[in-house]
């Protein structure tokens, strides 16, 4: 099988510091993957290797069966990768931008008019196609730029955190132009900070951790990988978050972390009669409280394992 993205043993390090250690992806024609991890994880170096950005040290990767190394024209010509905004010119407007893009793919000049109506239309922004890019906002923007990097019809699309910094609205609108791109048969390989967004759009998701990829599957078998409950408690005025994690160490033997920036604390728990028990310590230690929840685990809390279970094999 010829696989959309395609990669085996990717490597890259810059100096002494390897940032990609072996990725291996097989990502099918159709699919929208997304890649996790935290900050530093590689995420965009491998992204930069895939789209021919940059010459891996080892290992092999192939778009759409063509090696990014000796076939890279060939790759190039098969692609997007948005995230460069660079290459819209602020003083034109949307619609104006989109027109000279089409007309650099080879389309006439009443395509490209017909092309540029069509995308504005469709990324939600006819009434800001007359408007200068300048004075677009960043939603706006990303909205232009994925419209500009459709115009190519690629077959597969990289888009590197390509809702950051969003606000909500916005995001669902980008998350509405990805999921049409794909239902249109692109390939989408994305990055995000936000979990719950890979959780809603990805087929299929991979976590990225110090270079390696170290879990992988559907946001349901990763959620499913977790046995069990997760438990947060939000402590109240008074009542130090450091604290609940110790108690919830030393009486129940429970891993607490704190999460939301420091604001709750979480624990996985396999059954949920014990969050009595752990309400009952709690009590009897006078910790306030303003929120207790049991819940399903999430992909925060899959990402959240998987990143201590790693922690500890490195500390031993
Ligand atoms: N051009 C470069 N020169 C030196 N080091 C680099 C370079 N690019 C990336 N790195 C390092 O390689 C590692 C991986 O970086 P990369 O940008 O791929 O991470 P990332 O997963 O995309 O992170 P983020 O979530 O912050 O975007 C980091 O430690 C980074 O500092
Ligand atoms: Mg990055």
């Amino acid at each position: 099988m010829t696989y959309a993205i395609e990669a085996q043993g990717l490597r890259k390090s810059f100096r002494t510091h390897e940032a990609v250690r072996g990725v291996d992806l097989a990502i099918r024609q159709g699919e929208l993957f997304a890649l996790l991890g935290p900050n530093g994880a590689g995420k965009t170096t491998t992204i930069h290797m895939l789209t021919t950005m940059l010459r891996p040290d080892g290992g092999t990767a192939r778009i759409c069966g063509r090696d990014v190394v000796t076939e890279a024209a060939d790759v190039r010509r098969r692609i997007s990768v948005t995230g460069q905004y660079a290459a819209l010119d602020e003083s034109l407007t949307g619609w104006q931008n989109l027109t000279l893009f089409a007309g650099l793919h080879g389309y006439t000049r009443r395509e490209s008019r017909a092309l540029a109506t069509e995308l504005l239309e469709s990324f939600r922004l006819t009434d800001a196609g007359g408007r200068a890019v300048g004075m677009y906002s960043g939603g706006m923007r990303r909205r232009l730029d994925l419209a500009a990097g459709i115009l190519s019809q690629p077959e597969v699309m990289f888009l590197d955190e390509p809702t950051t910094g969003l606000d909500p609205q916005s995001r669902q609108e980008l998350w509405e132009a990805v999921r049409r791109l794909v239902k249109n048969g692109t390939t989408v390989l994305l990055t995000t900070q936000y979990l719950e967004e890979a959780d809603q759009l990805a087929d299929r998701i991979g976590f990225i951790d110090q270079g390696k990829v170290i879990a992988g599957g559907t946001p349901e078998q990763l959620k499913a990988s977790i046995r069990g409950k997760t438990l947060t408690i939000r402590p109240g005025e008074g009542t130090d978050p450091a604290d609940i994690c110790k108690l919830l160490a030393s009486e129940h033997g429970l891993e607490a972390h704190k999460d939301e920036d420091g604001q709750v604390v979480k624990a996985a728990i396999q059954e949920a009669a014990l969050a009595y028990a752990v309400i009952g310590t709690l009590f009897d230690h006078a910790a306030a409280i303003d929120d207790f929840a049991l819940s399903e685990p999430t992909l925060d809390d899959v990402f959240f394992a998987l990143t201590a279970a790693r922690g500890k094999e490195v500390a031993s």
